[in-house]
């Protein structure tokens, strides 16, 4: 059903599969960073070489969490769940740095990308290790930053481009469910926080971003291929979902999973992994073999985030790390044409009829 028009990007469209602003997933997987695509989904063009440097370290300066965000973070306990903590994050420090005349959209849209990564960490380290860890970093991209302040030490090339590409690839997916409970939130004219504090909300089940932790959840079940064939002929007999496959505009493949794929067994041979990767891979071959379903990008990325010493509960976190561009992007968009969303219903309950005072009842 189409629900509105967006000129950020197309999903499934004939011979097009998957592009941001006209290019092509492939491409931009291949020869951009994070950084470029976040700025070609805000700004609508591809930054030139002292733009996208100007763009770093605007956001790399905005890494820094005020006093009154590290005190909520330390109150948000420490078996929440991280999409809580975003959650509570960044409805925190939009009563903390509020959108206003002088803090306009595209501060907060800076502000937040660059910040997420932070409140995420912060709080992780703060119950972990009991440390209150410096987030404002000299990491030169997004990907070094969330890496660093995990693993407390600057990444690899290898490790830190994963993690690029990744971003990249989460980025935007046209008026998937997040993205349009974005949208619908923006409509009533509400301000950039609340539209991105819905969003997050909505991405975090299972059917949407939640999927790429119920995938892992479910491969780190087996310890052999043969043994994950034996599982999941019995959930494709009992009917239940296998998180990760499967796509609701996709009808043949996600142009995304064989890109994460590759990075998926890259950092998994690196590891020296001989089980993780090859139970993946088995699971997708049952899946097409019993179902015609094919892997979406949740199902592969489960590995590679594995194999990069992530742990499970941050990976939808990362989703929103990296969503919340494309999030701006249609923030931006709804409100350069905006028409409150309200759509209707077919009524399926019971015809007129008299009230029924309560003595009668
Ligand atoms: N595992 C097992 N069966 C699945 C499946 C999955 N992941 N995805 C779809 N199916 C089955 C459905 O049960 C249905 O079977 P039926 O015809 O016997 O009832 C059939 O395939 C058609 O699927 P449908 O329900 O029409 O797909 P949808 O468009 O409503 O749902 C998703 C799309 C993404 C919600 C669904 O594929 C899903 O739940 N996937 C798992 C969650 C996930 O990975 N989400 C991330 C999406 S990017």
């Amino acid at each position: 059903m189409v629900a509105g028009d967006t000129a950020i990007s197309t999903v499934g469209k004939e011979g097009l599969g998957l592009t941001y602003r006209g290019y092509s997933i492939d491409d931009l997987a291949e020869k951009a960073t994070f950084e470029e695509v976040a700025y070609l989904l805000i700004y609508g063009r591809l930054p030139k070489a002292t733009e996208l440097e100007e763009y770093r370290q605007r956001l790399a300066s905005r890494r820094g969490l005020p006093s009154a965000l590290k005190t909520v973070l330390e109150q948000v306990p420490a078996d929440a769940h991280p999409m809580d903590v975003l959650r509570t994050g960044c409805s925190a420090l939009g009563c903390l740095e509020p959108e206003s005349r002088e803090r306009g959209q595209d501060q907060v849209a800076d502000r937040l990308l660059a910040s997420f990564p932070s409140m995420l960490l912060y709080w992780y380290q703060f119950h972990k290790t009991g440390r209150r860890i410096e987030t404002q970093t000299e990491d030169r991209s997004m990907a070094a930053h969330f890496l660093h302040l995990l693993s407390g030490r600057p990444p690899d090339a290898m490790h830190e481009r994963a993690m690029d590409v990744s971003l990249i690839l989460y980025a935007e997916h046209e008026f998937n469910a997040s993205t349009f409970t974005v949208r619908i939130t923006t409509s009533t004219l509400a301000d950039f926080y609340s539209a991105i504090t819905s969003g997050i909300g909505a991405l975090r089940g299972p059917l949407h971003g939640g999927a790429n932790e119920a995938a892992m959840e479910l491969i780190e079940k087996f310890k052999t291929p043969d043994e994950a064939e034996a599982g999941l002929m019995t959930m494709l007999r009992n009917k239940e979902l296998v998180m990760g496959f499967g796509h609701r505009v996709y009808k043949i493949s996600d142009p995304r999973s064989d890109i994460i794929k590759r990075w998926a067994k890259k950092l998994g041979d690196a590891a020296d992994d001989t089980r993780l990767y090859p139970i993946s891979e088995r699971i997708e071959q049952v899946m097409w073999r019993e179902k015609k379903l094919f892997p979406n990008l949740d199902f592969y990325s489960a590995a590679a985030y594995h194999f990069s010493g992530i742990p499970t509960p941050m990976f939808t976190p990362i989703f929103v790390i990296s969503r919340t561009s494309g999030w701006s992007a249609h923030v931006i968009e709804q409100r350069g044409n905006n028409r409150l969303i309200r759509p209707t219903a077919d009524y399926t309950g019971p015809p007129p009829r008299p009230f029924v005072p309560l003595a009668q009842r």
